[in-house]
């Protein structure tokens, strides 16, 4: 089976293939994941936070969705946040009103260059993180919805 994969587009969404994605929801004291797309499924999810079609992008390539800023701040430490299922397959979480989780061994790539392996890492969707395409959780500063 091909490694699942995320290539993020400077100034674009994340292009996403072999991988479910899912809202991350409260549980109890757990998360669990609702669906929104099927396992397999190829999409792109809007890292500017202006589609009409959210949590997905709704534009054609070559996208120019909004101006990033080359990276200026720290990158954060590994975050340490629950999964429903840390040992299952690589999945994507969607945060309320913040970044997007990934769970798993996942192909990320930034502007055609590789991202840091690990276990666990937060991809920033509001487009306002100063350590791109990471999530510094700026978006709690900017309110952002989605
Ligand atoms: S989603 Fe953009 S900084 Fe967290």
């Amino acid at each position: 089976m091909e490694r699942p994969a995320i290539r993020i587009v400077p100034g674009g969404p994340m292009l996403v293939d072999g991988l479910p994605l899912g809202r991350l929801e409260h549980d109890g004291d757990d998360w669990r994941l609702d669906p929104v797309t099927e396992a397999g499924s190829s999409y792109a999810i809007c890292r500017c936070g202006t589609s009409s079609a959210m949590p997905l992008c709704d534009r054609p390539a070559p996208y120019r969705c909004f101006d990033e800023e080359p990276p200026t701040g720290a990158i954060p430490a590994p975050y340490r946040w629950d999964v429903p299922d840390p040992a299952g397959p690589p999945a994507l979480g969607l945060k309320p009103n913040g970044p997007v989780r990934v769970v798993g061994d996942v192909a990320i790539t930034y502007a055609g260059e590789p991202v840091e392996t690990r276990d666990r890492i937060s991809l920033c969707r509001c487009g306002e993180s100063r350590c791109q395409p990471l999530c510094d959780s700026s978006h709690k500063v900017v309110g952002y919805r989605g």
